[in-house]
């Protein structure tokens, strides 16, 4: 069982902190995963929101947990927890005494984690503070949220500021996608079971696609989002570290630095994408107003409220990784916004057999196809041909073996991938987290591509509720290739 610890959350009153942070601490809480002796403080502005926060977090609890999750009884127990505490995090005012006298009450090797849930353009202050306070110990850590930066440049400088006061290995960088069980499962099938391995290279696969699709929209963060678009908010974190699960080879241990090696490996492989190269291999799109679960919802530029804006809210790319394993296999990477169902998938499409022998008596045969559905629930459906036993005729169709995860193991057990990364923390487990080298090297790969679209072009519109602009239909039909479109 973990050691108590202190967590401290910067920006405790915000979004992330009410709606993700907080229900995770709770539901450790609840499965028995939050030691006796733990402190979450979160930070706020003023010593009126101080006296409120309980009742603030109270109900973004009732809110935010799902059905079922919350009870006042729990609640009660949780709330003992919850330690608010006055901070502005870019003043080095003498609230920050009182933070320190608070943590200075316990051992000095209690771990301490201090949660920058903040705008990445205060990251350096709020740490630079810390240090100047004395209050980063040797077992402290910090947790910064992705994406880290607007591009290469300003991520180097973000990493390097924080690195001034935290070595590497106290640094962790969030992804929460590494956090889902589900995504954590997709070492687990690829590294404990020959069959998939045997199978998992340009010998055998034709080509793989990797899609998160969401069916919200700007939600309440037009200031950040539309800065940021799909490709900064979601491709050069979520997906890339997807597509480097999917495409790496076997880390020779399951440890931070093999696990962080080997993606590292998957990412300076892929192929870069410069200039006119964006143009042929990257589609970026923006919704307008559509139907989408049977309700008209409005445009994204409805939404900003502002006349106009090139921001992408969908983004589909066609990749290469030019190593032996993956030479010549197309890797179709996609997100959006407001599209047709929520979804996070993986869709391996196996090559051909290298013969058909029904071919003159019952035509084409279908490839086989493995899905790895991540969410909303988790499932792995493999496609086999297979002869209709229901007639003396030779007819093939497709049949899918189909596992769902998610109705066997879902149980008193609530999947969360911000419990599981900040408990993570707490234990000074880094696997799941990523290196500053990692973060390098995606920017390296988005930066031509960000480039390129501020000389060049404009985003395609497709409908809300649909699966994107057709110009991402044809980005795959120039190889013979179609999405798969779950549902
Ligand atoms: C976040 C993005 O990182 O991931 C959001 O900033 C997105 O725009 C979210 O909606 C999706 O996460 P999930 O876990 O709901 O698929």
């Amino acid at each position: 069982m973990l050691n108590p610890f202190d967590i401290i959350i910067f920006g405790g009153g915000g979004d992330l902190a009410l709606r993700k942070l907080l229900p995770a601490m709770y539901r450790a809480y609840q499965e028995g995963n939050l030691p006796q002796g733990t402190r979450i403080l979160p930070t706020v502005r003023g010593a009126d929101k101080r006296d409120e926060y309980i009742d603030t977090a109270h109900k973004a609890m009732k809110e935010y947990l799902a059905k079922g999750e919350y009870n006042a009884k729990d609640w009660k127990a949780f709330a003992e927890f919850l330690v608010p505490v006055v901070v502005n995090v870019t003043e080095a005012d003498s609230h920050w005494d009182e933070l320190k006298t608070i943590l200075d009450e316990h051992e000095a090797d209690k771990s301490r984690v201090f949660y920058l849930s903040l705008p990445p353009a205060v990251y350096g202050t709020c740490c630079e503070i810390l240090s100047a306070k004395e209050l980063i110990t040797d077992t402290s850590r910090v947790v910064v949220e992705k994406p880290i930066g607007y591009c290469g440049k300003s991520a180097e400088e973000i990493n390097a500021k924080i690195a001034q006061f935290f070595s590497e290995e106290q640094i962790f960088r969030i992804d929460h996608y590494l956090g889902k069980e589900t995504v954590q499962n997709l070492m687990a099938l690829r590294f404990s079971n020959s069959l998939f391995e045997n199978l998992w290279d340009a010998k055998s696969i034709d080509n793989i696609q990797i899609s998160i699709s969401e069916t919200v929209g700007l939600e309440s963060r037009a200031g950040f989002y539309d800065k940021a678009g799909a490709l900064r908010d979601m491709v050069q974190n979520h997906l890339l570290q997807l597509l480097c699960l999917v495409a790496m080879e076997s880390p020779h241990k399951l440890n931070a630095n093999s696990i962080r090696t080997e993606k590292l490996k998957v990412l300076e492989a892929l192929r870069p994408l410069v200039a006119e190269q964006v143009d042929e291999n990257i589609v970026r799109g923006q919704y307008v107003p559509g139907d989408l679960d049977g309700k008209l919802v409005p445009g994204y530029l409805e939404e900003l409220g502002e006349g106009s804006s090139a921001t992408e809210t969908f983004v589909a790319i066609k990749a290469h990784i030019d190593n032996w394993r993956w030479a010549g296999v197309p890797f179709y990477l996609r997100t959006g916004k407001r599209m047709h169902k929520r979804c996070a998938e993986i869709v391996v499409e196996y090559k051909p057999v290298s013969h058909n022998v029904y071919e003159q008596d019952v035509g084409p045969i279908q490839p086989n196809r493995l899905v790895i559905r991540l969410q909303p629930e988790e499932s792995i459906q493999l496609t086999l041909m297979s002869k209709r036993l229901d007639n003396l005729e030779m007819q093939l169709e497709p049949v899918t073996l189909n596992i769902e995860l998610s109705e066997t193991y879902s149980k008193g057990f609530h999947s969360d991938a911000y419990k599981r990364l900040m408990l993570d923390a707490a234990a000074n487990n880094p696997a799941l987290f990523i290196h500053r080298d990692e973060v390098r090297q995606a920017w390296k790969w988005i930066d031509p591509i960000i480039e390129r679209w501020q000389e060049k072009g404009i985003p395609s519109l497709y409908r809300a509720g649909s699966w994107g602009p057709d110009d991402a239909d044809e980005l795959l039909a120039t190889n013979n290739h179609r999405w798969f479109n779950t549902g």
